[in-house]
C-alpha cells in the first residue's frame, strides 16, 4: 500500500500523524511511505529523519493526495484539502464530524473511507486515540496553573508545592477521569495538596488506591464543591459527561468564594466548560480575569507541546495505522472491533450513529460493508 503524510495546514497545528520510527516500521512491512516536506518540522522531526527512515519525500501536498492509498492525518481536512480526497481513498485523522456539517457533506461526496481516531472504542468504553491527549492537556494544566499563580502573572505568588515550614498551595480537580488523574499526578508530585471530587464511587476508590497520600478524593456535591472552592488556589476543571455538554459546576456567583489571584484552568472547555465563566481562549491569549479570579481556558491545550503530543499520538494511532496498511480497511476492520467503531463514512455512506444524528443523513450498518 502507499501510505501518505501531508504536512498539516490547520493554523496552529504543528502535530505530524507519523514520526520516523513508524515510517520505518511501515516500509519495513513492504509499504511505500510518502511524507511531504515540512511535515514533520513543527513536531522537531526532519526531512532527512524521515528520508533515513525510508519515506519518499515530496515537495508538493498534492503528490501525497494523489498517490496514496492511505492518507495519515492528525486534523480533519481543511476545506482546500476536500477536493483532494478521493473514492476508497483511506483517511485516517481526527474528524469531529458532528461539529461541522460541511465536512461531513464534503466527506460523503468524495466516497473516501473515513476512519475518526475519536471513535475508536475499547470493550472498556476507553477511546484509546483520545486518551493521550487527555494525558497532555492534564500534565499541562498544573504546569500553566503553576505558572499562572507566580506574582507576575497576577496571580496569588504562590509556589505549588510550598516549602518546609510553609503550606502548599491547594489544587482542587473536579473529574478524576483521565485529565483529572494526570493533573493530581503531576500537582501530587510538585508537593501541593490535592484534592479531586467525582461522581463515580468506584472511581474514587481506584484513585484511592493508586494515588499518593497528599491526594484527597471526595465524592462529588455542590456542598463539597462549595467548601472546597473557598480554599482552592488552582482549580481544574476535568469533568466529561460522554457525548454531551460538560456540566456547569462552577457558576459566576460562586467566584465570590474563591481568593483573588486564584487560577482556574477549565480543561473542559473544549466541550462547553465547567465553569460558567471559561469561554475558550488561545494560546496566543490564553487567560482573562474575572471577579479577581484568573481563568485559562484553551481548547487546544497539547498544541503548545506538539513534540510530545505527537509522539503520544502517534504511539496511540500507530498499531492501527500498521493494520490498515497491511489488512486495507476492511480486513483491519473484520479484524478489530475497536477499530470497526472508528469507521464514520464509507464511499459515501455514514457508518457512525452520532454522525449520521448529526447530519440527519441515513445510516448504514459498518458490518455489511466489511
Ligand atoms: N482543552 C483541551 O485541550 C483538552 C484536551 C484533552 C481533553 N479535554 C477535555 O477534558 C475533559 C475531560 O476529559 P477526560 O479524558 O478526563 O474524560 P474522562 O471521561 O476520562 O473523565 C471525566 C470524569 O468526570 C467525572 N464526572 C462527570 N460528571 C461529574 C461531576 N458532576 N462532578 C465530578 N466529576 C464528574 C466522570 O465520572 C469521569 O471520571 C473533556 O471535556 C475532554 O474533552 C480537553
Amino acid at each position: 500500500m502507499i501510505v501518505g503524510v501531508p504536512r498539516e495546514i490547520k493554523t496552529n497545528e504543528n502535530r505530524v500523524a507519523l514520526v520516523p520510527s513508524g515510517v520505518e516500521a511501515i516500509a519495513a512491512d513492504d509499504h511505500t511511505v510518502l511524507v511531504e516536506a515540512g511535515a514533520g518540522q513543527g513536531s522537531g522531526f526532519t526531512d532527512e529523519a524521515y528520508a533515513a527512515a525510508g519515506a519518499t519525500m515530496v515537495s508538493e501536498a498534492d503528490q501525497v493526495w494523489t498517490k496514496a492509498d492511505m492518507i495519515m492525518k492528525v486534523k480533519e481536512p481543511i476545506e482546500s484539502e476536500w477536493p483532494k480526497m478521493r473514492r476508497g481513498q483511506i483517511i485516517f485523522t481526527y474528524f469531529h464530524f458532528a461539529a461541522s456539517d460541511v465536512l461531513t457533506r464534503a466527506v460523503v461526496e468524495s466516497g473516501c473511507v473515513a476512519i475518526a481516531y475519536e471513535t475508536v472504542q475499547l470493550p472498556s468504553g476507553e477511546l484509546p486515540l483520545l486518551t493521550p491527549m487527555s494525558e497532555v492537556a492534564g500534565r499541562m494544566a498544573v504546569q500553566e496553573g503553576a505558572r499562572y499563580l507566580e506574582a507576575q502573572s497576577g496571580g496569588l505568588g504562590l509556589l505549588l508545592g510550598g516549602v518546609p515550614g510553609v503550606m502548599p498551595a491547594h489544587v482542587l480537580i473536579l473529574g478524576g477521569g483521565v485529565v483529572g488523574t494526570n493533573a493530581a499526578k503531576i500537582a501530587a508530585g510538585m508537593g501541593a495538596k490535592v484534592t479531586i471530587l467525582d461522581l463515580s464511587l468506584n472511581r474514587l476508590r481506584y484513585l484511592a488506591d493508586v494515588m499518593p497520600a497528599n491526594v484527597t478524593l471526595l465524592h462529588s456535591n455542590r456542598h463539597i464543591l462549595l467548601e472546597q472552592l473557598a480554599d482552592a488556589d488552582l482549580l481544574v476543571g476535568a469533568v466529561l459527561l460522554p457525548g454531551a455538554r460538560a456540566p456547569k459546576l462552577v457558576r459566576r456567583e460562586d467566584l465570590a468564594l474563591m481568593k483573588q489571584g486564584s487560577v482556574i484552568v477549565d480543561v473542559a472547555v473544549d466541550q462547553g466548560g465547567c465553569v460558567e465563566t471559561a469561554k475558550p481562549t488561545t494560546h496566543e491569549n490564553p487567560t482573562y480575569v474575572v471577579d479577581g479570579v484568573i481563568h485559562y481556558a484553551v481548547a487546544n491545550m497539547p498544541g503548545a507541546v506538539p513534540r510530545t503530543s505527537t509522539l503520544a499520538l502517534t504511539n496511540a494511532t500507530f498499531p492501527y495505522a500498521r493494520s490498515l496498511a497491511g489488512d486495507g480497511w476492511r480486513g483491519a476492520c473484520r479484524a478489530s472491533k475497536p477499530l470497526l467503531l472508528g469507521l464514520n463514512v464509507v464511499e459515501g455512506k455514514v457508518v457512525y450513529p452520532g454522525v449520521a444524528d448529526a447530519s440527519g443523513m441515513k445510516l448504514y450498518d459498518p458490518e455489511t460493508l466489511i
